[in-house]
């Protein structure tokens, strides 16, 4: 399918170097975006158009029964100007597992790679260039039938935005504070736990907004039948350095399957370090921060990249990690991670992996 553009009339102000400094996340953004429209069982009109406003019947499904699925992922301006993009048909294949548990049309993963190639082409020069930051870009796909019944919308429309960001935390790369969630739960054996689709993320507002109150970051979720098992963070995956060995959740259909994850887990083995993808209990984790065998704990995620956490609190336990005194308490492993990740990410360091893809030549 041909993907037509219609460049914008008037172009907005970009950030400019000291804007970028204190961009934040996915506030801003760019001129462009791209859309195509799913009727009768196919996709047509895939188009870049000027970034505009949709317009919806007040009937459509996903305002209802929020038949809804997005990505993330970003792309990543190199000190001699080339722009890349980082495992980005991992995303585009990740959004079609999404569809599948959604009832949602799938999209070809070769074809949605070249729309979010050809979007970011025309908007390169909104890439920005100060260290850590990048073009976020969201691909998003919704139900618009127009109707009330209870079913897989018959239309759907997909679309991508972008938008030029910087840390995802406030604080930037700083340990966080995470609070563990005795009393919500964000998923369930065989719910939707690990597709990333909005309901999701709309159920875990409340315990995020009750969390902040006192403080902290986000909240680390427990399985939803015990309370018991880690589980992950609001936006993302969670790993803990206990005893030399990196534990993460193993993935089940609760938890989002995430990308850099994935890719943290092969650079840590790549560094000589032994990774177990098992049940971790709060119990023995918290024993683990208690003996002094917790000895370092991050997130992993395309928006929140390696983040260090300092302080896990549970229940009326507060286990802090790291030294604050060493490196501005963020642990050595979880550095060389997001040095190694981010490396890769800027073109800075070689990538033997085939992760990367230049916009102008892959
Ligand atoms: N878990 C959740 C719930 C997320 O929203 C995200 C972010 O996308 C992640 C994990 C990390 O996934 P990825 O590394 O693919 O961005
Ligand atoms: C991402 O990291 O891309 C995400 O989707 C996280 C988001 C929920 C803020």
């Amino acid at each position: 399918m041909n993907i037509s553009i219609t460049h914008a009339t008037e172009l907005k102000t970009k950030p400019t170097r000291e804007e970028e400094a204190s961009l934040g996340f996915g506030q801003r953004f760019s001129d462009h975006m791209f859309m195509m429209n799913y009727d009768n069982g196919e996709w047509h009109d895939a188009r870049i158009v000027p970034y505009q406003r949709l317009s919806l019947d007040p009937a459509c499904s996903v305002l209802h029964y929020a038949q809804e699925i997005f990505e993330g992922l970003k792309a990543y301006r190199t000190d001699d100007d080339r722009i890349l993009m980082f495992r980005a048909k991992d995303n585009a294949q990740r959004l079609n597992d999404s569809a599948r548990r959604l009832c949602m049309p799938e999209i070809d993963v070769d074809f949605n790679y070249e729309a979010m190639r050809k979007l970011v082409q025309l908007e390169r020069d909104w890439v920005p260039h100060n260290p850590g930051t990048s073009l976020y870009l969201r691909p998003t796909m919704i139900g618009t039938e127009e109707a009330l019944g209870v079913h897989a919308a018959k239309s759907y429309l997909y679309y991508i935005i972008c938008a030029p960001s910087g840390a995802y935390y406030k604080a930037g790369l700083a340990p966080i504070r995470i609070r563990v969630e005795d009393k919500y739960v964000r998923a369930v054996r065989g719910g939707t736990g690990s597709a990333k689709t909005g309901g999701n993320y709309a159920c875990s507002i409340l315990a995020g907004a009750e969390a902040a109150k006192e403080g902290y970051s986000q909240v680390l979720w427990l399985d939803g039948e015990h309370l018991k098992y880690v589980q992950e963070v609001g936006a993302m995956n969670m790993m803990f350095l206990i005893d030399g060995k990196l534990i993460t959740a193993p993935l089940q259909d609760t938890i989002l399957p995430g990308i850099t994850r994935r890719s943290v887990m092969t650079l840590a083995r790549e560094m000589g370090i032994e990774v177990e993808e098992r049940p971790l209990s709060v119990d023995e984790l918290i024993a683990a921060g208690e003996n002094g065998s917790l000895q370092e704990a991050f997130g992993t995620g395309t928006a929140a990249v390696v983040s260090p956490v300092g302080e896990l609190a549970y229940r009326d336990k507060h286990i802090f990690i790291g030294d604050k005194s060493v490196n501005d308490g963020i642990g050595e492993l979880t550095m060389k991670l997001y040095n190694t990740l981010t490396g890769l990410q800027w073109g800075r360091i070689e990538d033997t992996h085939g992760w990367v893809t230049d916009i102008d030549k892959d």
